[in-house]
């Protein structure tokens, strides 16, 4: 088969790795891809959300199965745009990306089907949203922009002052452009996050270990939101009762309640969830694909031909599939450019990404660029590196293990990825 992956980041590269062990694949392309992916596989520069000419490459080429990675290009509609000229593509549809594409759809959605989630309103007008804050005595209190606004939609405002910088942000300055024209304002929920990954085929799904994201940029969870600093997989918070919780309360009514609404859901399924301290859990978000970086680590564990995975998913065929994961713990700790996720520079040399020598220890390139003497930051998450070991505190060891080998002027990262585990 060939396989178009469509991507750039840490999650593409760990999508790369995983397909090219397929022996089912003869051949990978990859729009645009990073400079790790474009050892592996044929990288063509075409941006994500430039879904014609992403189509004019797989007719072109011939391609057998597109595998796409980002939010945009299916909220754009990669997806139909694939299907209506029959190529095999998997994702959501563009209605059924709804759920990551519109947080008041999802708002709605929940009601309609009795997901627990943050209760909220909608505000379409500027006045309304401000009124409605200045009768809040409760903080913090969460403001959204309701469309994508690349993971920068969500303020945390502790405080009256800050919700109405936000609410100014969003509607009166469009700093999202569309995306803030209409917000919600939420209550905050307490409790730890995790994040549940399910593959689903329209009416059918199998479940990815849990695992947990760490967004805050600095240690101890200080600091503003990243795409990500650092996941680890299984992650001990989703017990088995609690699985067993998100399956039956969230998971199964919203593939049942798209399937009921004519928008069957097919592709990856990322239920953000947060535990509160009762053990209660509550839906936070979706998100319509793979985490990054929860892909580093989940798809390192699958033992399973991913590739089967999925075409068993577009067969519609998951009641009868079952993946099988190693019974390792895996952790990915993100490097990042010093500055991020602000301002950063580009193009500092990086030494000692490509001579690690240990099979349980991947480097998933994202921000970087391959210049004469090297490879380059080229971005503000810049390498993931993962590994595998018998359990969290050993894989954790190995990981840490692999980054101090990697450098660069200025490089960041966190120091407790996987801490919030060994707790339990
Ligand atoms: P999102 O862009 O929807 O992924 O939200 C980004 C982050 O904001 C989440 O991962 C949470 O850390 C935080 N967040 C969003 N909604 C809430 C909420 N209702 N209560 C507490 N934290 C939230
Ligand atoms: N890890 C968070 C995200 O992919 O949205």
């Amino acid at each position: 088969m060939k396989v178009l992956i469509i991507g750039s980041g840490g999650r593409e590269h760990a999508i790369l790795k995983k397909v090219l062990e397929s022996n089912k694949v003869e051949k990978v392309y990859c729009a645009p891809g990073n400079a790790g992916m474009e050892a592996l596989a044929e990288c063509t520069y075409i941006p994500p959300d430039n879904v014609d000419m992403l189509l004019k490459f797989a007719k072109k080429n011939q391609i057998d199965l597109a595998i796409v990675g980002p939010e945009l290009p299916l909220t754009l509609g990669i997806v139909d745009a694939f299907e209506q000229e029959k190529l095999k593509i998997f994702g959501p549809s563009k209605a059924a990306s709804m759920l990551e594409g519109s947080k008041i759809y999802t708002k709605e959605f929940c009601q309609r089907y009795g997901i627990e989630t943050a209760t909220s309103e909608l505000f379409e007008e500027t006045s309304l949203a401000k009124e409605y804050i200045k009768k809040q005595k409760k903080y913090p209190i969460v403001i959204k922009a309701d469309g994508l606004a690349a993971g920068k939609g969500v303020v945390i405002a502790q405080n009256e002052e800050q919700a109405l910088v936000a609410i100014n942000d969003m509607m009166l300055y469009e700093k999202f452009g569309n995306a803030g024209r209409r917000i919600i304002i939420e209550e905050f929920l307490k409790g730890e996050e995790a994040s549940f990954i399910v593959v689903c085929d329209g009416k059918n799904f199998v479940v990815f270990p849990a695992s947990q994201d760490h967004k805050p940029v600095f240690d101890g969870d200080k600091g503003p939101n990243t795409g990500g600093m650092g996941a680890y997989a299984p992650a001990p918070i989703i017990t088995p009762a609690l699985r067993k919780d998100v399956i039956e309360n969230i998971i199964k009514p919203t593939i049942a309640g798209m399937a009921a609404e004519n928008k069957p859901y097919v592709g990856f399924l990322y239920a953000g969830l947060i535990i509160s301290s009762d053990g209660k859990p509550k839906l936070l978000e979706y998100n319509c694909r793979l985490g990054d970086p929860e892909a580093e680590v989940l798809l390192p564990l699958l033992k399973s031909d991913f590739v089967e995975l999925i075409l068993a998913a577009l067969d519609g065929k998951l009641d009868s599939y079952e993946p099988v994961f190693e019974s390792k713990t895996a952790v990915c700790v993100v490097m990042a450019s010093e500055g991020y996720p602000g301002a950063y520079k580009k193009g500092i040399l990086i030494t000692g990404c490509d001579s690690i020598d240990d099979k349980n220890i991947d480097v998933y390139h994202a921000g970087t660029k391959r210049a004469e003497e090297g490879f380059i930051t080229n971005g503000g998450r810049v390498l993931t590196v993962t590994a595998k070991d018998r359990d969290l505190k050993t894989a954790i060891a190995k990981a840490y293990q692999g980054v101090k080998q990697i450098k660069w002027e200025g490089v960041h990262y966190r120091k407790d990825i996987g801490k919030k585990g060994l707790r339990r």
